[in-house]
């Protein structure tokens, strides 16, 4: 190399042909759906780690000049979905009923094909953009495992750049939401439910029944699939139903179990959660210590709502967080029922990956955990339905007034409840990249 390598020119002569690996790095990062926006943030896609990818696709590598809509799936040869509960999960008293009827149920801790062969067909629906009115949204554009499968965004863009009424929520241990109510306003019951409503729904998938069918039939990647979960014959089209198609997407949002936290390490070195964990800091010590123990006591009362190992909503809800209403044209479960003692009142979603599932809150209100521990330190607000829980002894709204150490310790102790393995794990991630 001669002469000086700082010009413009030369920069553009050593760099151009970088174009076409950005070009491509940028439509990886964008899954089809580039306009997003830039807080954004590119699913976390690993590196294989299985051997010789089989079955539905005929090559090894992925052409990225390809379109997202063109691109065939790699799917390893066997991937399980069995799921392994740790013993604190298992024996949690408040987890006791739900865990238990899907042990029954032969859901968890089994091996079972079939519900890996529905699992599996599950994740590939999840990820193709074909499943999607413009061909260029999957559930995965709003929905990225990087982000505990939520997105970065306020409100998520769908079609023709209208965006979502509410934030995204995460995915993660929705077998264990113990009053087994999905979306914020919990307006359905099953996950096989939840699972058609994206497709009905026009700004998000906006693809009608009959041409889901018609689509999963031009695209014959699917064939092995169908008929290695549901049978010899399943691929044709009176047998390729909303159904079928609902309990694969259920089946693979089932098996989205996180349990390899920093929290969970800790958890299984001592008998209950309050002791203090050997693999935590001071700091998040006391942060646990605020988050578990009721407010009457001293604490912070986070897990009076927060409840179980799942850290999720409770068998029955706990009323208004006491988010300051502003426009009234959000009524979260009361539009569904009608029913005033649930006015403003929204699911509790798990708190399991929070580091990475912001901006918080139905609404997206939050931009930071700090900002959601001063909601709850400083400005919960009265409302009818204001939660028991949050009022003091005059029924006044509370103020825990926390100390500035205790915030940030609170902080501290959310950020251990991240499963970077779950965040990665390739039987979730994208199998068309
Ligand atoms: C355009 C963005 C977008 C797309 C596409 C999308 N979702 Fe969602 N998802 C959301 C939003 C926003 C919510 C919250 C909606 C609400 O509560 O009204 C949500 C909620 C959910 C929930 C409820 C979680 C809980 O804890 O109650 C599940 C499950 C879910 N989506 C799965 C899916 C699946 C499966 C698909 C594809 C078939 C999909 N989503 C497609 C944005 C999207
Ligand atoms: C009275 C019940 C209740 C208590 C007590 C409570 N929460 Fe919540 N929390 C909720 C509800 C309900 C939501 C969802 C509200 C919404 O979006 O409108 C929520 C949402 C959150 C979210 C955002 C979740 C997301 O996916 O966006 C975080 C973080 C959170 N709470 C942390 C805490 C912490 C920390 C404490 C203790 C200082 C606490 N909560 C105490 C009921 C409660």
């Amino acid at each position: 190399m001669t002469g000086p390598t700082t010009t413009a020119g030369s920069i553009v002569d050593r760099l151009w042909w970088t174009l076409p690996i950005l070009v491509a790095l940028v439509i990886v990062a964008c899954t089809g759906e580039a306009s997003l926006g830039p807080s954004s943030t590119a699913p976390v896609t690993p590196p294989s780690s299985r051997p010789s990818p089989a079955g539905p696709t005929t090559s090894s590598g992925v052409d990225q000049g390809v379109p997202l809509w063109q691109r065939r799936p790699t799917l390893p040869d066997v991937v399980t979905y069995r799921v392994d509960l740790p013993e604190h999960v298992r024996s949690d008293p408040l987890m006791v009923g739900e865990t238990a009827r899907l042990l029954d149920e032969g859901l968890l801790e089994a091996d079972s094909p079939t519900r890996d062969a529905e699992a599996a067909l599950g994740r590939v629906l999840f990820y193709d953009v074909n499943m999607s009115g413009g061909r260029s949204l999957s559930c995965a554009s709003c929905h990225l495992q990087g982000n505990s499968f939520t997105d970065r965004t306020q409100f998520s863009l769908g079609t023709g750049g209208a965006t979502t009424r509410r934030n995204s929520m995460s995915l993660v241990n929705l077998v264990f939401n113990e009053n087994g109510r999905f979306f914020w306003d919990e307006r359905v019951a099953t996950l096989e439910e939840q699972a058609v409503d994206p497709f009905r729904d026009p700004i998000e998938l906006g693809l009608p029944p009959a041409e889901v069918t018609d689509r999963i039939l031009a695209l014959d990647y699917y064939q092995p699939m169908f008929e290695e979960a549901f049978g010899p014959g399943a691929y044709q089209a009176d047998e390729i139903t909303m159904d079928r198609v609902a309990l694969a997407l259920a089946q693979f949002m089932r098996s989205m179990v996180s349990f390899g936290s920093p929290y969970d390490e800790g958890r299984v070195l001592v008998s209950s959660n309050l002791e203090d964990f050997p693999n935590f800091s001071d700091e998040e010590n006391q942060g646990k210590r605020l988050f578990l123990t009721p407010v009457p006591e001293g604490g912070a009362g986070c897990a009076g709502c927060h409840s179980s190992e799942a850290f999720t909503t409770p068998p029955t809800g706990r009323g208004n967080n006491g988010l300051d209403p502003g426009d009234t044209s959000d009524l979260g479960v009361y539009e569904i029922t009608g029913d005033e003692s649930q006015r403003s009142s929204f699911r509790v979603s798990s708190l399991r990956n929070i580091e990475v599932t912001g901006p918080y809150m139905h609404d997206g209100r939050f931009r930071s955990l700090e900002e959601v521990v001063d909601h709850y330190s400083d400005h919960v607000a009265d409302h009818p339905n204001l939660s028991i829980l949050l009022r003091d002894l005059d029924g006044a709204p509370l103020r825990l007034n926390l100390a500035p150490e205790q915030r940030a310790a609170v902080v501290s102790f959310l950020l251990t409840l991240t499963d970077r393995d779950f965040l990665t794990d390739e039987r979730f991630s994208d199998p068309f990249q």
